[in-house]
C-alpha cells in the first residue's frame, strides 16, 4: 500500500578454471544478489531475498518470508535442500536481516523524512445536479506514491470512480484528483481516504451533503435578485406616483437612475 522501498547488495565472484592455460572463455561467473524490500515504516513486512546466479542463470533463491531456499537448476535443487536442512541457516539469515537490512532501511527513512510533505486535501461537488461528481483534490505532496480511495458508509467504492494520473507540478510536489459519480442519498456517508507515507495512518475526509456550495450560491443569488426586483418595483412606483403629481417625498429614490 505504501511506497515499496528496496536496496540491494551485490557480490561478484569470478572463478577461473584450474587448468594451466587460462582462456577467458573457460571462466565461469557467479554473482549473488541480495535485497531488502519493505513497504511500511515499522519494517514489519520487510523481505530479504538472496539470489545465487551462475553464468547469468539463477540457480537458487532464499526468501525470508518463507525462510526457505528454492532451487532452480539441478545443482540449485540439491543445494537448496541441503541449506534448508541446516539448523544454522534460518538464524543466520535472520541476523543478516537485522544487521544488513534494518539499519539501512532506517537510514533511508531518516533521509527521505526530510523531504516528505503531507498532502492538502479538498472535497467539492462538480457538474449539474443530474450528473454530478464529488472531486477529491489532493495537492502538494511528496514523494509521489499515494493511494486515494472512496468509501461509502465505510466500505470501499470501486465502481463509478475515476482518477487522474499523479501529476508533477514542477515544484518538487505532486497532485492527483479522484472523481466519484454522486447521487445524494439520505443517510449515506461518503468519505475520501488518502494514504501517504508522510502520514502514520490513513486520513479521512467526509463529504458534508447538507448544502453543497454551488446550491448555497444559487440561493444567495436568488435572494439578491428578489431584493433588486422589490427595489425596482418600489422605485418605479415612486416615479409613477411623482410623475402623476403625487407628492411622495423621498429624495433618496432619485438615486435609482436606471428606472425611467
Ligand atoms: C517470498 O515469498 C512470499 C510468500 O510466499 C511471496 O509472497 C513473495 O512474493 C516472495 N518474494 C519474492 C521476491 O519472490
Ligand atoms: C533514524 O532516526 C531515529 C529517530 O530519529 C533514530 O532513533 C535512529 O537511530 C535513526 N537511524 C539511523 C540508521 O540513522
Ligand atoms: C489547502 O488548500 C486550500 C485551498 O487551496 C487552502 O485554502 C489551504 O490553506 C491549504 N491548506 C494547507 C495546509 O496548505
Amino acid at each position: 500500500m505504501y511506497v515499496l522501498n528496496c536496496f540491494s547488495i551485490h557480490l561478484l565472484l569470478l572463478f577461473s578454471s584450474l587448468s594451466e592455460v587460462v582462456d577467458s572463455s573457460d571462466e565461469d561467473f557467479a554473482h549473488d544478489d541480495a535485497w531488502c524490500g519493505f513497504r511500511s515504516r515499522d519494517l514489519h513486512d520487510m523481505e530479504y531475498i538472496i539470489e545465487h546466479h551462475f553464468n547469468k542463470i539463477m540457480v537458487a533463491q532464499y526468501n525470508s518470508t518463507t525462510e526457505r531456499w528454492t532451487g532452480y537448476t539441478a545443482w540449485g535443487v540439491i543445494s537448496a535442500e541441503k541449506w534448508n536442512e541446516d539448523p544454522d541457516e534460518i538464524p543466520r539469515r535472520r541476523t543478516d536481516m537485522e544487521v544488513l537490512c534494518k539499519p539501512y532501511a532506517n537510514r533511508i527513512y531518516n533521509t527521505t523524512d526530510m523531504y516528505m510533505v503531507e498532502p492538502n486535501v479538498t472535497l467539492r461537488l462538480e457538474g449539474p445536479s443530474s450528473d454530478s461528481s464529488l472531486v477529491c483534490s489532493v495537492h502538494f505532496f511528496y514523494p509521489k506514491h499515494i493511494r486515494v480511495t472512496w468509501l461509502r458508509n465505510g466500505q470501499e467504492v470501486t465502481s463509478d470512480v475515476t482518477s487522474t494520473d499523479v501529476m508533477a507540478n514542477g515544484h518538487w510536489s505532486y497532485q492527483i484528483q479522484s472523481y466519484l459519480k454522486y447521487t445524494p442519498t439520505i443517510g449515506e456517508r461518503i468519505t475520501c481516504m488518502v494514504e501517504h507515507i508522510s502520514q502514520t495512518e490513513p486520513k479521512f475526509y467526509d463529504w458534508d451533503p447538507s448544502l453543497p456550495k454551488s446550491e448555497k450560491n444559487k440561493i444567495v443569488i436568488g435572494a439578491c435578485g428578489l431584493l433588486l426586483g422589490v427595489v425596482f418595483v418600489a422605485a418605479g412606483l415612486t416615479y409613477r406616483m411623482t410623475s402623476t403629481g403625487w407628492l411622495f417625498g423621498h429624495i433618496g429614490f432619485r438615486d435609482y437612475g436606471t428606472v425611467n
